[in-house]
């Protein structure tokens, strides 16, 4: 994209965002060093293997061979670079904050410098970056920078995402490091910041960077929260909750996305962020209410599918019920809070036998959903089902012919969990249909 010679980056931690991070900038021409204590992980990069489904990951990882370097030893990404991204995980603990045992042994390992900086793309709790700071100065590396640099990319358009941000976000207090990071985006950033992209440029303090990211989640998740009851509420009154999201949504303030209903929003990141942001609140006195409601209606909406079934089937023991996708949205194999393993749970639990088929996620989800049968299509999983459950929107379902799958079936309820099939359609091929928020006039 540019022929200056771009800095080089150090990228410590080799997940999804790390990944992204590090095969971004060197489409955008940098070398990255990437860093992982796996090493296992690390020996498969260097092979070329890449340890995620995301699209065009794999061929931009070739394409820039040359330019990405694999290593367990930090050392090396510290000889060659000047700003080490974290991209580390922050996995919830059972008290629902963020658990940065991985960042603080980052931190840990760095050594006094005066021309290195962190860059925090993981999400951190507000106030983990002036921790961190502190922690710097008590071990005599107040040498070392810090930034934080949060990352908005989506599973399933990772790279995309990375590539055309709707807006970078950086928090520093002054020094080099923060317009260092700012240079290495420039080509993405709009022409107003000296770019050829259409990204905005957010500076601000550390501490406010942090919080533009959980409020972000925040708020997408509780957008889809409020959908969701507003579908509730459709099935009850007769109203079609498709219609009155197009209405809602065609008011600039509101917007049409995140206003899709259906049965949770699932993931590694919004169910950990709120309820990370939840707990930050109440850590610091402060009861955040809604956010507490947000993770409620998730938690039902996962399980009204159970009532839907009920309501067709009477008892579900001794039932079979077919979930037509697994992985927490299309286009991953992701399984991490998949609304697939509640469901699953809930219905071995109720006596019901539980037969599945994802087109990518089978075998992460396999071991997740002890007891769960996969086929190795479609048809195959409904074959002999007394309902079926469409549980992720996988291109593939809306493609499926419902006929068929009508006749493949021994009972003919069909859940659709994510407003994926025509109700007329499905109607016509002889199934009894339920979406979200649609009432079944
Ligand atoms: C999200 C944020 O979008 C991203 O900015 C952040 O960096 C990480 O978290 P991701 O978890 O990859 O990204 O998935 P996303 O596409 O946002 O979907 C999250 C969940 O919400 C999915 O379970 C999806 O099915 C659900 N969802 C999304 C809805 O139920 N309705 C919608 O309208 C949109």
């Amino acid at each position: 994209m540019s022929n200056d010679k771009r800095e080089a980056i150090g990228v410590i931690g080799t997940g999804y965002v790390g990944l992204c991070t590090a095969v971004g900038f060197a489409e955008l021409g940098s070398e990255a060093w990437c860093v992982d204590i796996d090493a296992e992980k690390i020996a498969g990069l260097q092979r070329g293997e890449v340890p995620i489904h995301e699209p065009g990951l794999a061929e931009a990882i070739e394409r820039n061979r040359e330019r990405l370097h694999f290593s367990t030893d930090l050392a090396e990404a510290l000889e060659h670079t000047r700003l080490l991204f974290v991209a580390v995980g922050t996995p919830p603990t059972y008290s629902g904050d963020a658990d940065l045992s991985a960042v603080h042994s980052v931190v840990a390992a760095m050594p006094p410098s005066d021309h290195h900086a962190l860059v925090m793309k993981s999400t951190v709790p507000v106030g983990t970056g002036e921790a961190i700071e502190r922690i710097f100065a008590e071990q005599g590396k107040d040498g070392f920078s810090y930034v934080s640099c949060p990352e908005f990319l989506k599973e399933g358009t990772a790279l995309a995402d990375f590539l055309d941000p709707d807006r970078v976000v950086i928090g520093d207090d002054g020094g080099w490091a923060g317009d260092a990071v700012a240079d290495l985006y420039r080509p993405l950033l709009s022409a107003e910041h000296g770019g050829k992209g259409r990204s905005e440029l957010v500076r601000t303090d550390v501490a406010s960077a942090e919080m533009v990211k959980l409020a972000a989640n925040a708020f997408l998740a509780t957008k889809i929260s409020f959908i969701n009851e507003i579908a509730n509420v459709c099935e009850e009154t007769g109203a079609d909750v498709i219609e009155v999201a197009r209405g809602m949504g065609l008011d600039q303030r509101i917007g049409p996305k995140f206003l899709q209903p259906g049965i949770g929003f699932g993931g590694s990141c919004f169910p950990k962020d709120v309820s990370a942001l939840k707990q930050l609140a109440g850590n610091s006195g402060y009861h955040f209410q809604l956010l507490g409601a947000v993770i409620e209606v998730n938690e039902l909406q996962k399980r009204r599918v159970i009532g839907k079934l009920e309501k067709h089937l009477g008892s579900l023991v001794g039932k079979h019920v077919a979930l037509l996708g697994v992985a927490f949205k299309p286009n991953t194999d992701d399984m991490r809070e998949a609304s697939s393993l509640v469901l699953a749970a809930r219905l071995q639990a109720a006596g019901s036998t539980v037969t599945a088929y994802d087109p990518i996620a089978e075998e992460v989800a396999a071991e997740m959903m002890p007891g769960v049968e996969f086929a190795s299509d479609a048809l195959g999983a409904v074959s002999g089902a007394d309902a079926v459950v469409l549980v992720t929107e996988w291109d593939e379902f809306a493609a499926l012919d419902l006929a068929e799958l009508a006749k493949a079936m021994t009972g003919d309820v069909l859940i659709d969990g994510r407003n994926l099939f025509d109700p007329k359609a499905a109607a016509a091929a002889g199934l009894r249909y339920e979406g979200v928020g649609r009432a079944s006039r």
